[in-house]
């Protein structure tokens, strides 16, 4: 199927190459221009594990292609996604800007006619507002479809290409008809693809990220109390994830959840909610309790240092989670800009999230290739994101480095007892 996919970030260029490795001729259109450039050169502009494999082979066998000419892609494909960004606007709401515009570039260049599927993650009532936005520039009769995509970061090829159910609001049965055949290739070992109304998928998107949010933040809290009573939240969280209603999965406690999916899409949930008369007052508290959470592993600093001033701080991890070097509304934002106001000096490391961190922090930072070294002279580390090789701690060599002995651990990455017999003063989340 002739497939364009507008919008080139971690969903669309994830989506484009997965569609273009089970066969489909797909043009990716992005008015980034050097993004653009750095694809066509096989450089994949994020770090997302069997991406770059997946780009390279398509492009190379012509299957892919990429452009910034978003009409282009638009004339070339029967079926038309719109990937593009949705950041909170001031209230909290997603911007639907990108979306719009995208919509009225579609409706100019409707030269036959088309499925137009939103990816993006959209509030309700969304895609009425892009029928009205195509429907301005064309009389060209077209179908319009909600695709809520639900890939992880760090896992999105394995995400997109195995899917454990797809999610589609459709309101024709030629749009019905298009998508299952474009979509029945990922679903072969038979996870099932769900067919429902516009507004209902536009909804379970926000619905499942606002259920996972609540989860980590209320382990937060549970992980809080733990620290307050002498309980350990490790404990806990293996006593409640064997409960089959309950589950294993997202309950872990940590540093507050970041990325940028979760905080913005809970946000953009309660401002639909608020729009609507149907007030998410669970999900208010979920934010606020969150942002409290990620100034926690700075306050765990602090206290044990007894004051920041002229403290030299190590921070291991400054992704918002292993795996990614995506550091939209990260916990380290909060933290090192907290360890900063406070006067400490910071060393930074991540394995790959360094440039992104440049952006961020500039010269105000040190930045460090090696872990250790960070922690040269240092008085305390703190633990940020859960990167496998961190796991793996040598308390001689941190001990020899660092000039205290102060680790704040906000993964729980380590042994609490192993940490005091080598010397630690070691603090980490809910346990004692
Ligand atoms: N990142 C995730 O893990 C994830 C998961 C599920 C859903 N989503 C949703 O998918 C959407 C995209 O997210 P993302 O993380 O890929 O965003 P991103 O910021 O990584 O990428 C968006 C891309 O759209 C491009 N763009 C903006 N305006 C454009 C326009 N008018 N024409 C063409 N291109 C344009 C930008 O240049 C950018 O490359 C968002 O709504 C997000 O909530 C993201």
């Amino acid at each position: 199927m002739n497939v364009g996919v507008i919008g080139t970030g971690y969903v669309g260029l994830v989506m484009g190459a997965g569609l273009a490795d089970m066969g489909n001729t797909v043009v990716c259109a992005d008015v980034d221009r050097s993004k653009i450039e750095r694809l066509r050169r096989n450089e994949v502009p994020i770090y997302e594990p069997g991406l770059e494999p997946l780009v390279v082979r398509n492009q190379a066998e012509g299957r892919l292609s990429f452009t910034t000419d978003v009409g282009e892609a638009v004339e070339q494909s029967d079926i038309v996604f719109i990937a593009v960004g949705t950041p909170p606007d001031e209230d909290g709401s997603a911007d639907l800007t990108h979306v719009l515009d995208v919509a009225a570039t579609i409706g100019k260049h409707m030269n036959r006619p088309k499925v137009v599927v939103t990816k993006s993650t959209v509030p309700v009532g969304t895609a009425e507002k892009v029928r009205a936005a195509v429907g301005a520039h064309t009389k060209v009769p077209f179908h319009l479809a909600s695709n809520p995509e639900f890939l992880k970061e760090g896992a999105a090829v394995q995400d997109f290409m195995k899917p454990d159910r797809i999610v589609l609001g459709v309101h024709s049965s030629e749009a019905e008809a298009a998508l299952r055949e474009l979509y029945e290739p990922f679903v072969r070992s038979g996870n099932p693809i769900l067919f429902m109304d516009i507004p209902s998928a536009e909804v379970t998107k926000y619905a499942a990220n606002a259920m996972l949010a609540a989860r980590i933040a209320l382990m937060n809290q549970f992980a809080d109390l733990c620290e307050r009573v002498g309980a350990n939240i490790d404990d806990v969280r293996r006593g409640i994830g064997s409960d089959a209603r309950i589950g294993k999965a997202f309950l872990f406690p940590g540093p507050g959840y970041g990325g940028s999916c979760f905080p913005k899409d809970v946000k953009a949930l309660c401002a639909t909610g608020r729009e609507v008369g149907a007030r998410q007052d669970i999900l208010e508290t979920v934010e606020t309790s969150n942002q409290k959470q990620k100034r926690v592993p700075a306050d765990k600093v602090a206290r044990a240092l007894g004051s920041l001033a002229g403290r030299a701080v190590a921070v291991w991890g400054l992704a918002f989670k292993a795996q990614t070097d995506d550091m939209r509304d990260a916990a380290a934002l909060v933290v090192v800009e907290a360890l900063l106001a406070g006067g400490a000096t910071v060393a930074v490391h991540d394995p790959k999230a360094m440039d992104e961190a440049r952006r961020h922090f500039g010269s105000r930072v040190g930045y460090v290739e090696h872990r250790y070294d960070a922690l040269k002279g240092a008085d305390a580390l703190v633990v940020l994101t859960e990167w496998q090789e961190y796991r793996v701690f040598d308390y001689e060599l941190a001990r020899r480095l660092m000039r205290g002995a102060v680790v704040v651990d906000a993964r729980n990455l380590y042994e609490p007892a192993r940490m005091r017999q080598h010397g630690f003063t070691y603090d980490s989340i809910g346990r004692p």
